[in-house]
C-alpha cells in the first residue's frame, strides 16, 4: 500500500513510517518543507534495520497515499487538514493527534469545541473518512523494529469500512492489537487518556501503553 504521513517528520510520524515500511508498505513522510522531510528520511535510512521503501515529500505530495495519517500537533491539525481537503476527498484519513496542554509540570486534556482533534479534522474534511487511532503508542516503541509493540490501539470512526481497513493495517504490526472503540464521538476520551499516560510516564519514569483486559484473544 502507498501510505502518506502529514507531519511525518516528528517522532510519532517518523516512527510510524519506519514501522509501516518494514512491513513492505511504501511510505511518504510529509512535511511543510520538502527539504526537511528529505533530511529526516536520510537520517532514518542511516539507522540500523531500516530497509523498507520510504520517501520524503511535501504534505501535499504525501496525501497521494491510499491511506493518509495526520501526525501534527493538535493546534496545526485542523488548518493543515483544511488546506489539503480537496486532495483528500474520498480518502481514509487517520488522526493520531492528541489535544493536550502542558499546565505546569502536568499534561492535561484540552476540551475542543467539537469534542476532539479527530472530530475537528473530520469537520475540516467533510468528504473524507476520518479514523482516530494510535494515540497511546509511544513513538520510540513504534519505531524500534527489534521488538514487537506491546500495546492495544483503540480505533474509532463514523465510517465502518475505513475503520476496518485501519484495524487490518494496525493489526499487522507485530504486537499491536487494534480494537474497535466505536464512533468518532469516543475520540475525545481516547485522546484525553494520553495525558494520563504521559503523567504516569513522568511520575514513574516509565513508557506506558494500554492493554485492555476482558476481551478474549486468540
Ligand atoms: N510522540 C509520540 O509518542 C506520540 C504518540 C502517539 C500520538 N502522538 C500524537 O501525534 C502527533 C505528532 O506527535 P509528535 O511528537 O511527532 O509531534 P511534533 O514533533 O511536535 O510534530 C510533528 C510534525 O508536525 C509538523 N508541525 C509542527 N507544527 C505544525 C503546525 N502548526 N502545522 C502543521 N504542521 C506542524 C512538523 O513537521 P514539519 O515542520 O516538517 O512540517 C513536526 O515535525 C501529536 O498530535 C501527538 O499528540 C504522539
Amino acid at each position: 500500500m502507498l501510505i502518506g504521513i502529514v507531519g511525518g517528520t516528528g517522532p510519532a510520524g517518523s516512527s510510524l513510517a519506519v514501522r509501516l515500511s518494514s512491513l513492505g508498505h511504501t511510505v511518504l513522510v510529509g512535511s511543510r518543507t520538502e527539504e526537511k522531510a528529505l533530511g529526516v528520511v536520510r537520517e532514518l535510512r542511516e539507522q540500523d534495520g531500516l530497509v523498507g521503501p520510504i520517501r520524503g515529500a511535501s504534505n501535499f505530495e504525501a496525501v497521494s497515499g491510499e491511506l493518509v495519517f495526520i501526525a501534527t500537533p493538535w493546534d496545526g491539525a485542523q488548518s493543515t487538514a483544511r488546506s489539503l481537503a480537496k486532495e483528500l476527498v474520498g480518502k481514509t484519513v487517520i488522526s493520531m493527534v492528541n489535544a493536550l496542554l502542558k499546565v505546569g509540570v502536568e499534561m492535561q486534556p484540552l476540551a475542543l469545541a467539537r469534542g476532539s482533534a479527530a472530530q475537528s479534522i473530520q469537520a475540516a474534511l467533510p468528504e473524507s473518512f476520518v479514523v482516530s487511532a494510535l494515540h497511546h503508542v509511544p513513538a520510540r516503541e513504534l519505531g524500534d523494529l527489534g521488538k514487537a509493540v506491546d500495546c492495544d490501539i483503540l480505533v474509532c470512526s463514523d465510517h465502518p469500512d475505513s475503520k476496518e481497513k485501519v484495524i487490518g493495517l494496525l493489526d499487522s504490526v507485530p504486537g499491536l492489537v487494534a480494537l474497535d472503540a466505536g464512533s468518532l464521538a469516543n475520540s475525545g476520551a481516547i485522546e484525553a487518556m494520553t495525558a494520563v499516560l504521559i503523567n504516569l510516564n513522568i511520575r514513574y519514569r516509565a513508557r506506558t501503553a494500554l492493554r485492555i483486559t476482558g476481551i478474549e484473544r486468540d
